[in-house]
């Protein structure tokens, strides 16, 4: 039986999100995307995650609008996004209601695979989007399902915690399932044990992600390939490594010729490679990549916080003009996350973990200063932790605040509607009103640029009160 890879294509979404914040134009892609199209990649990442901010934000790019031209300049690939489950692309907790308008409108609008994770491994953060995921549709096809487990280390995640949470993930619907690695915190031979143990125990193809940051990503894709893992998430060279992913070609000629070949023409890839490396060259020239990006960093895995979170700790205390405490507070983090049960060190609670562990060796006291995030988390308004927090250490911290234990979108009531009535000044569409839902005041600039170019005005010199516009 061939064991065939298939290669999911990074460099439109993840790629540019890693090395260059996520400013990649789509007039950066729309020359190439015609042969991307060609390569037959298992899909192509493009949308999602901090691409649909960054849109509205600094780029002045209407995200639904880029997504329905990649839809159309590459009609033969499948075109992936990622998504924070009950967060979807924004930073709280969205209604149901609003969730499913959202994961519909994505695949009406070019998605065919929808990758969903929760930063707490919660499912119930998950079931929402998945049935919302398994009911969209575009012309009748319906996109694939995939949910990634946020990896991390630390005792309580053993292979058997996320053998468990593979199963909860396949009875929960899911497609396939995803290794989210984006702390670049596995190793090969971790890599190696911990797919063999979720192929064993689930029947769903497994796909790989993790980051070149620690410098071990393209000897873990192989060592779980051998392991048994189905899909692997890579990047066109001129935007991998560093911070980013293994390299497309340099995997593709890894399997050549043995039963895991991937199948895909390494001169096509090679011909693509051509046009990234002039973007690459563009962006390091401007500024946009900052070649610490680009260098291997084992910091990582010696500290057991992701690199982002190192150099975020490292600049608070700068400010404090206390950076000598800096291995006080590497040793207060683990304390800190053992307080508050445990979640994976990623965005949002590697900030909030971090922060606390911050304060509480500034302040010479534990918990002195609380920080509101922290006191949510604890109260579980981000949903469950791994191991549940200690009652007393809960009072302690929430006072007399009730503690949520449901899903805490639960608690949110039906809120298209009111964000519809909102935003209809601006929105010309469903699909604004869900940029609004998500960004609000960033969406609304956004729409207002919008409508100014349309008119041929210049909002910022018009003189509204005798009517004359400068066009
Ligand atoms: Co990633």
């Amino acid at each position: 039986m061939s064991k065939k890879v298939r290669v999911t294509e990074t460099v439109l979404r993840d790629a540019h999100q890693s090395l260059l914040a996520t400013r990649m134009t789509i007039d950066d892609m729309l020359p190439i995307l015609g042969k991307l199209n060609e390569v037959g990649f298992n899909s192509i990442e493009c949308w999602g995650g901090a691409t649909f901010d960054a849109c509205l934000r600094f780029l002045n790019e209407d995200p639904w609008e880029r997504l329905r031209t990649l839809r159309r300049e590459m009609p033969d690939t499948r075109l992936q996004m990622l998504f924070r489950g009950q967060n979807m692309l924004g930073y709280r907790h969205y209604a149901d209601d609003v969730l499913e308008e959202f994961v519909q409108k994505s695949v009406e609008n070019g998605i065919d695979v929808i990758r969903i994770f929760d930063a707490l491994n919660d499912i119930r953060n998950l079931q929402t989007a998945i049935n919302a995921a398994k009911k969209a549709s575009r012309d009748g096809k319906k996109p694939e399902v995939q949910v990634a487990m946020s990896f991390t280390t630390g005792e309580v995640f053993t292979t058997e915690y996320y053998v468990e949470y593979a199963k909860r993930i396949a009875k929960a619907g899911a497609d396939s399932i995803c290794i989210k690695d984006m702390a670049a915190l596995l190793t090969p031979y971790k890599t190696a044990e911990l797919v063999k143990a979720i192929k064993d125990a689930v029947d769903l193809p497994v796909n790989l992600h993790t980051h070149y940051t620690s410098g071990l990503a393209s000897m873990c894709l192989i060592k779980g390939v051998e392991a048994g893992a189905d899909i692997i998430d890579t990047s066109m060279s001129p935007l991998a490594l560093g911070t980013s992913h293994a390299p497309t070609e340099s995997m593709v000629a890894a399997f050549q010729g043995t039963e895991y070949d991937t199948g895909l023409d390494l001169v096509l890839l090679n011909e693509i490679r051509g046009y990234f490396m002039e973007l690459r060259k563009k962006y390091i020239e401007s500024g946009l990549i900052d070649q610490k990006m680009l260098a291997a960093d084992a910091g990582a895995l010696i500290y057991q916080v992701p690199g982002g979170m190192l150099s975020n700790l490292l600049s608070q205390l700068k400010q404090a003009g206390k950076e000598d405490l800096l291995n006080d507070v590497l040793a207060e983090v683990p304390r800190v996350r053992a307080d508050a049960g445990f979640p994976p060190l990623v965005t949002p609670s590697s900030q909030i973990v971090g922060t606390q562990a911050v304060f509480n060796v500034l302040t010479g006291e534990r918990y002195k200063t609380v920080t509101k995030e922290f006191k949510g988390i604890v109260r579980g308004e981000y949903g469950q932790t791994p191991v549940p927090i200690d009652p007393e250490f809960r009072k302690k911290i929430i006072g007399d605040a009730e503690p949520i234990d449901c899903r805490p979108a639960d608690l949110l009531e039906p809120e298209l509607e009111k964000l519809r009535k909102e935003c209809a000044e601006w929105a010309e569409s469903e699909e604004d009103v869900l940029s609004y839902a998500q960004f609000g005041q960033v969406a609304v600039k956004f729409f207002e640029k919008r409508r100014d170019a349309k008119f041929g005005l210049d909002g910022k010199h018009g003189d509204a009160a005798n009517g004359v516009h400068p066009v």
